[in-house]
């Protein structure tokens, strides 16, 4: 049998076990700040490309790529079980794609960059009791979504004409799980994650007229923090 490589992680968690007599984990009331990388993996699926003057453009897709950024949960204990928690960050920057277009005679993929903030809220139900170590949970809440600092490529302003890229705001339901690793009385590990329904429209002005495209980002986010409890 191999041995477990995460001694002193597993020695914590050890001591953690070992003290139950403190009053170690959530409770109603409670406050928790948690601080970590949080990452934004989009799950998205587009529209063809269309443009005015040519409809949609057969074999076209509009992509989005990932980002990781500084990320806040605030979370407010309404019961020993059930937490309501805003995921907030500092703003992340996602890279634009455009696949297909060399069919049509065009080199441009990286068609820019958008920064959005996704600001969450979810209610989550926390197994475990005031006394229990680890609390995975599961939650299902409400995402806003809105882009901004939109700005286009060099080669899409050259090649296509681009100008003027926009991005809808997006409403849409959020789905969380995730575990709180209590290792002091007020000090805990947290890994969970987010599936959030982000749709939106993205437009550009360009030298075939309107270029258009739906755009389903659908992310995964992930987050590693250590949080504290008040
Ligand atoms: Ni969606």
């Amino acid at each position: 049998m191999k041995k477990y490589p995460f001694k002193t992680v597993n020695t914590a968690f050890f001591l953690a076990l070992t003290f139950p007599a403190v009053a170690l984990s959530h409770e109603a009331g409670d406050f928790i700040l948690r601080v970590g990388a949080v990452s934004v993996a989009p799950d998205e699926s587009s529209s063809l490309i269309s443009t005015v003057n040519t409809g949609a453009l057969a074999a076209t897709k509009a992509g989005v790529g990932d980002s990781t950024q500084v990320g806040l949960n605030f979370v407010y204990m309404l019961t020993d079980n059930i937490g309501a928690e805003v995921l907030a960050a500092t703003p992340f920057e996602h890279d634009l794609t455009a696949a297909g277009l060399d069919q049509y005679g065009f080199a441009t993929r990286n068609l820019g960059t958008t920064d959005q903030l996704p600001p969450t809220l979810t209610f989550n139900y926390f197994l475990g009791n005031s006394g229990s170590a680890i609390r995975p949970y599961v939650g299902l809440g409400v995402n806003y979504t809105t882009f901004f600092e939109k700005s286009l490529s060099s080669q899409a302003r050259n090649e296509l004409g681009a100008s003027s890229l926009d991005l809808d705001d997006s409403y849409g339901l959020a789905y969380r799980a995730g575990v709180d690793w209590n290792l002091t009385e007020n000090w805990m590990l947290n890994a969970s994650m987010w599936k959030i329904d982000i749709d939106t429209d993205a437009s550009f002005n360009s030298a075939l007229g309107k270029v258009t495209a739906d755009v389903d980002i659908d992310p995964w986010v992930y987050m590693i923090s250590l949080g504290y409890r008040f």
